[in-house]
């Protein structure tokens, strides 16, 4: 895994972009998996900034998002369909058709959920997948306890998310109980990932999964056993951690090894 700690949010955002810009100048029809929720916005801004400019054309891209509440269909304001439309695709030149959100209203769960996955492996798999992290420590809505071969299923919410995603609703009753969610064995099939963390209140999960055993209490600490993890945290969201020195030693010598300089 390799930490990275920048000194602000800003910060995040934009090494977070220069990620994914970096995966689609390579591949113009990269697969990439999206996150919502208020960490990802200011990377979502800094790709429409780049593609405002003429840097990054997203046509050809396909994504596919990590989850959706159950019961919102795509225009309510809160669903992440209306979430993704509103702060990346309506703002650069995605083809909506090829932008894959699940669907929050499907009458069959269980074959909508195959369906899901089969769309991702039709698609070739995730080349770069997105991800944020629950005060509770989880990847998409894979709350506590949930099975890191988990794949593309209904999800109920713990309290603690419900408490935590209420500031996007009016009131919290408003917040849905269930989701629809990506499994973490989805998710550890992207070939790639890169999860950001911003913000002291998500200073314990952070030290959590980078540091605690693997466990499916902390969902986000199955990323563990993937092998091409990327993990940007601003100061707040990595005090905890204990091996910070280290993980900056690492990555000064990944530097000089990416530019070819001496290591030793
Ligand atoms: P946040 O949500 O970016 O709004 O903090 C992250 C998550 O719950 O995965």
């Amino acid at each position: 895994m390799r930490v990275i700690v920048l000194p602000t949010a800003d910060d995040v955002s934009r090494r977070a972009a220069e990620v994914i810009l970096g995966c689609v100048q390579k591949k113009s029809k990269a697969v990439l998996g999206l996150a919502t929720g208020s960490t990802p916005l200011g990377t979502y801004r800094e790709l429409i900034i780049a593609y405002c400019a003429g840097k990054i054309s997203f046509r050809e891209v396909t994504t596919f998002n990590l989850d959706e509440y159950v019961g919102l269909g795509p225009d309510h304001p809160q669903s992440y369909r209306s979430f993704m439309r509103e702060h990346l695709f309506s703002k650069a030149d995605f083809d909506e058709t090829k932008c894959h959100v699940p669907d929050g209203l499907a009458s069959d769960y269980e074959d909508y959920c195959e369906s899901y996955e089969q769309e991702i492996r039709d698609s070739g798999g995730i080349d770069l997948q997105l991800l944020g992290i629950g005060t509770d420590g989880h990847i998409a809505f894979n709350e506590p306890g949930s099975s890191l071969a988990s794949r593309v299923r209904l999800k109920a919410l713990t309290k603690e998310t419900r408490a935590d995603n209420s500031r996007f609703f009016a009131t919290g009753d408003e917040v849905p109980h269930l989701a629809v969610t990506m499994g973490v064995g989805t998710i550890l099939e992207a070939r790639r990932i890169l999860l950001l963390a911003t913000g002291a209140n998500k200073a314990n999960a952070v030290r959590a999964f980078i540091e605690g055993p693997v466990t499916a209490q902390v969902t986000a600490s199955s990323l563990q056993l993937h092998p091409h993890v990327t993990v940007l945290l601003d100061e707040p969201a990595a005090e905890w951690l204990q091996r910070r020195d280290y993980y900056n030693e690492i990555e000064q010598i990944q530097l000089r090894v990416e530019q070819r300089q001496p290591v030793a």
